[in-house]
């Protein structure tokens, strides 16, 4: 379980949080999705005991991460964004290094189980050094969930991962979450949709959007979209159609598709339906299209412009 609670960070002059609330339960995993900067990373190292934040609460498997840091570090595993791993060490003399740091009893035994965890038992007497990058993140993996902490905090877990990587580490996460409370922060849209119960967006240190991917997707804001498809060019038609009352954004796609939107209250697609036909075209398709993620995310983390005036296209 973590519960945050109006949590901020200054770097020197600098807010880097501006009060984040937030509540994690354990079985969850949830994604802190954000761009560069948005203070992923600056949250997570609040959460893990690394550094202080500067106001604010932080509650982390029952604990207090300023006064009771040592009952979260022992609660907590943490992948950081770059993982320090020690290169010329074998796979298993370094988690068992991890295990005696943390005064593990039976340490040989977990680490083979650990191992066992992130599928690298066959690896366990080669070099980290040697390994790829891949494998070098299980065993980032590995050394975060060697003493099997309530919570884990993993920082851009796929980050560098070729993408049949990124697939295993994914199904390892999830697997890993059923049990435990996972935060894990990622740029990556789709990433957070694939692995997380719960979204949290997160930017310049503010939470913009907080809910399960299903709902996010679900989201519309404000207008409807349709695409219709039909036989034939569709070039004239998007101005056919964009002319009908009610429609907005007509245009053609790359695809040979037409697509417009209209407000819930105002539905036209009878009107443009009849529009085509009455053109001359046979309407093969017409069908609502959600925004996508991608689209709500631009949305939500976009730069807020000055009154400037557009620049025109050349
Ligand atoms: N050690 C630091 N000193 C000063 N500023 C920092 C430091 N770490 C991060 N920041 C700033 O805090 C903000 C949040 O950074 P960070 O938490 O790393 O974001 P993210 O992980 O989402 O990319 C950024 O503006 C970053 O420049
Ligand atoms: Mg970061």
């Amino acid at each position: 379980m973590i519960r945050v609670n109006e949590l901020t960070k200054d770097y020197g002059s600098r807010r880097a949080l501006h009060g984040l609330t937030f509540e994690a339960q354990q079985g969850e995993v949830v994604g802190f999705l954000g761009p560069n900067g948005a203070g992923k990373t600056t949250t997570m190292r609040i959460l893990t005991s690394y550094m202080p934040p500067t106001s604010g609460e932080a509650i982390v498997a029952g604990y207090d991460v300023v006064s009771e840091s040592l009952e979260v570090r022992k609660r907590v595993g943490y992948l950081p964004e770059t993982v320090p791993l020690y290169t010329d060490m074998v796979v298993f003399d370094y988690l068992k290094f991890m295990a005696d740091l943390r005064h593990l009893p039976d340490a040989e035994e977990r680490v083979g189980e650990t191992l066992e965890m992130v599928g690298m038992v066959d690896r366990a007497n080669g070099y980290i050094g040697s390994l790829s990058k891949g494998m070098r993140q299980r065993i980032g993996l590995a050394q975060a969930l060697i003493h099997r902490p309530e919570v884990l905090i993993l920082d851009e877990p796929t980050i560098g991962l070729d993408p049949s990587q990124v697939v295993e580490i994914r199904n390892l996460i999830r697997e890993i979450g059923k049990e435990r409370t996972v935060l894990l922060s990622t740029h990556i849209l789709s990433e957070a949709q694939q692995v997380c119960d719960r979204v949290i967006i997160i930017n310049k240190g503010n939470i913009v959007v907080e809910d399960t991917p299903e709902n996010l997707q679900a989201h519309l804001v404000g207008a409807e979209r349709v695409v219709l498809r039909v036989r034939g060019e569709v070039d004239d038609l998007a101005v056919k159609v964009g002319k009908i009352k009610g429609v907005q954004n007509a245009k053609s796609n790359p695809d040979g598709t037409l697509e417009f939107q209209f407000l819930p209250a105002q539905d036209v697609r009878p009107q443009v339906a009849r529009a085509v036909v009455e053109s001359g075209y046979d309407l093969l398709e017409m069908r609502p299209l959600g925004l996508s993620l991608e689209e709500i995310f631009l949305e939500l983390t976009k730069e807020e412009q000055p009154a400037k005036k557009k620049k025109a296209h050349s």
